[in-house]
């Protein structure tokens, strides 16, 4: 999307939303990730404002982040055992923590904000540098299908009296890339929202992890272990091959 630049697609006020945002699957999410953890430390890729790395670290997991948004630091920051978390601000494909980890993490269709096939597999790279010999790379993502309809298209989001928001969307099955826009159109002026993902498969994540020297372990439907049915979401346990 011409214009658009990931680092500030999470500035301040995004970030102000995320003190409050929950999704619903922490608890799951925690318990599953300090199971494979199991007393080591964990790393999670772009860690945002904490929503999953602060009940993880309640669990007695040692959690580190990189995250590229300054200001979602900020706000992770903010929030209660924020403040003792060892984060550094960049670019979850290129920034190193020095050291190993027993888990290394990516939730929340995170790989999809890393807009090229080759960032999205430095990433993996980045993750196998920071994983111990046992160590395990997990990702939760949409499986794309679920995204359905992929394709350009504008659609009516929300409908006021004073005010109308539509969705735009543009789809290019080339790149993978999906831009969207949601727009907000009302008497005090035009708001733009902005966001760009690039999907990828789970068969392409599989062949990005095989590049980076790691391997498919396990794949589950979601944090419950529920069986993986392609439909919806995966959660994928990847480890040194
Ligand atoms: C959907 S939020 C997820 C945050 C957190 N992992 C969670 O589950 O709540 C996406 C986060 O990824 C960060 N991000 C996007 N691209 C990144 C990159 N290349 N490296 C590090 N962080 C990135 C954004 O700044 C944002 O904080």
């Amino acid at each position: 999307m011409q214009g658009f630049t990931p680092e500030t697609s999470f500035g301040p006020e995004v970030a102000a939303l995320q003190e409050a945002h929950v999704r619903g699957d922490e608890d799951a999410c925690a318990d599953f990730l300090a199971g494979l953890a199991s007393g080591r430390a964990a790393l999670e890729f772009a860690i945002g404002a904490g929503r999953v790395a602060l009940p993880l670290s309640r669990r007695g997991v040692r959690v580190d982040g990189i995250e590229l948004s300054q200001s979602m630091v900020d706000v992770l920051r903010t929030r209660p055992g924020g403040a003792e978390l060892d984060v550094r601000v960049g670019d979850m494909a290129t920034t190193s923590m020095d050291r190993r980890y027993g888990l290394v993490y990516l939730v929340y269709n995170t790989i999809f904000n890393i807009l090229t096939q080759d960032g999205q597999v430095e990433c993996f790279e980045n993750a196998a540098r920071h994983l111990d010999h046992d160590g395990a790379f997990v990702i939760e993502a949409a499986v794309p299908s679920a995204w359905l309809p992929i394709h350009s298209y504008t659609r009516p989001e929300r409908v006021e009296a004073d005010a109308v928001t539509l969705d735009v969307c543009s789809y290019d099955p080339a790149t993978q890339v999906l831009d969207e826009n949601h727009v907000r159109i009302a008497a005090d002026g035009i708001r733009f929202a902005p966001i760009a993902c690039r999907l990828a498969w789970p068969s392409e994540l599989d062949l990005m992890a095989r590049i980076a020297g790691l391997e498919l372990v396990e794949r589950w439907g979601g944090w419950q272990r529920q069986p993986y049915t392609g439909n919806d979401a995966h959660v994928s346990i990847y480890a040194k091959a």
